[in-house]
């Protein structure tokens, strides 16, 4: 692993790594630690394609007893409207797949919103308030749509939304379309914790890779904070770490550049 660059940057702390690999890796390794000092700690998880090797990284620590999940509890970010847990497009049959079915949590602390529910505005009410009763999320993991979403919260989405149902835009329709077989086949719904749910957790930890995100990176960063670019509303936040592969990063004006 190469030396990794942190800087301070309108008040997020941003690591710069030199591959998405050790971007990952520096993930996993801020999720262990917050497990190692508060086995009991409460994590926000995220879907994608982001998280992929974050998730067999902490699977690899769980599995030589470095981690244990087994007294934490998870809150994932969101879900798509229309599709039962056992749906495999599901975002509860990825978490089950890549990440809890192979570490050592009960899965009856594992949350995911229910994305088949008869009422929905009652489950996302259901969700928050079964957050604020486990004492509020401990770390938050995220990533970034290329449009600058966190979660679903889209374009448009305001500092002060909780848990709700929301439109998807219809670049992230395209985007979600690689794990369907057809855009059509994309829900068009979802429900997502709010910005505001997000912003009330103790750290948040978003990592991005790749050149395709680069754009959003640097408005999240450097650009106006607003509804525009929901992910600009972390740097109102008082531990938000960005992690950065080089190519995630490529363009920043940083003082210094990942070696
Ligand atoms: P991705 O999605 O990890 O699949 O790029 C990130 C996001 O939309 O938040």
């Amino acid at each position: 692993m190469g030396v990794n660059v942190t800087e301070a940057v309108n008040g997020i702390s941003v690591i710069v790594c030199d591959s998405a690999d050790d971007a990952s890796k520096t993930t996993a390794e801020l999720i262990a630690n917050q497990l190692g000092q508060k086995p009991n700690s409460v994590l926000g998880l995220a879907t994608g394609g982001t998280p992929l090797k974050t998730y067999q990284y902490l699977i690899e620590f769980n599995q030589s007893g470095r981690v244990s999940f087994r007294d934490a509890t998870t809150f994932n970010l969101d879900e798509y409207i229309g599709l039962t847990g056992d749906h495999p497009q599901s975002y509860r049959s990825f978490m089950n797949e890549h990440l809890f079915s192979n570490v050592d949590i009960p899965i009856d602390q594992t949350y995911v919103p229910d994305g088949s529910t008869s009422n929905i505005d009652q489950h996302c009410r259901d969700y928050e308030a079964l957050i604020t009763d486990h004492g509020g999320i401990d770390l938050q993991l995220l990533g970034i749509g290329h449009n600058g979403h966190i979660a679903f919260n889209e374009p448009g989405s305001d500092s002060q939304s909780a848990t709700r149902l929301v439109d998807l835009a219809a670049n992230t329709i395209e985007q979600n379309s690689r794990f369907f077989d057809s855009p059509s086949e994309v829900p068009r719904q979802a429900i997502t914790m709010g910005i505001a749910t997000i912003l009330k957790a103790k750290t948040i930890v978003l990592l991005a890779t790749g050149s395709g995100k680069s754009d959003a990176v640097r408005a999240m960063l450097y650009g106006d904070i607003g509804p525009q670019m929901p992910a600009s509303f972390l740097r109102e936040h008082p531990n938000a770490i960005v992690v950065l592969d080089a190519a995630a990063a490529e363009g920043l004006p940083l003082n210094s550049a990942a070696s």
